[in-house]
């Protein structure tokens, strides 16, 4: 689905209509946001960790590369690749022990491998003063996820 959004709060409320629709138990999940800088990735991210229950700051990973956050029935890592030249660098992240939460990645591009067993991917692009929005369901429960979204978005703007 692709959708425009018109400021940085309509990028929020993307990022809550995501969590309105996410299962309960989203262990193993991984959600990629690409886009270049300043395309709105990180209002994206934070929107959602303070959706999900957080009260607070949502640093950007840049230098830590993983943020952790240990919130209400989920852990939550934000991950920011953006300082990763080479997908084997992957492994000094400790990418395989980050299973047990959901993964949230900025800069997926930086290692393309991840597109594989991700389940979502928002790509967000520079549009008129707003973004482009386009999310696309990348696994089976993905998919399922991108048209529950859809469904509600159409129904809301008939109202
Ligand atoms: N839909 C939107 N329309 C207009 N501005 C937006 C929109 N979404 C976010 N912004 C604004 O764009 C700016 C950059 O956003 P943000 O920091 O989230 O981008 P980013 O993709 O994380 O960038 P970087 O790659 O540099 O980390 C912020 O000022 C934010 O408020
Ligand atoms: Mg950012």
């Amino acid at each position: 689905m692709t959708l425009h959004l018109i400021d940085a709060e309509a990028t929020a409320a993307l990022a809550r209509q995501l969590n309105a629709v996410l299962p309960p138990d989203t262990a193993g999940w991984t959600v990629l946001l690409e886009g270049e800088l300043g395309a709105g990735k990180s209002t994206f991210a934070r929107a959602l960790i303070k959706d999900m229950g957080h009260n607070g700051a949502v640093p950007s990973p840049t230098y830590t590369l993983v943020e952790p956050y240990q919130l209400p029935g989920r852990i939550v890592y934000h991950i920011d690749l953006y300082r990763i030249s080479d997908e084997d660098e992957l492994r000094y992240l400790g990418w395989s022990e980050l299973e047990d939460g959901f993964r949230l990645v900025e800069w997926p591009d930086r290692a393309p491998g991840l597109m594989a067993t991700a389940d979502l991917r928002l790509e967000l692009k520079y549009a008129d003063s707003g973004r482009s929005a386009h999310l696309e369901g990348l696994s089976e429960r993905g998919k399922a996820l991108v048209r529950e979204i859809d469904e509600s978005t159409r129904t809301n703007s008939q109202d």
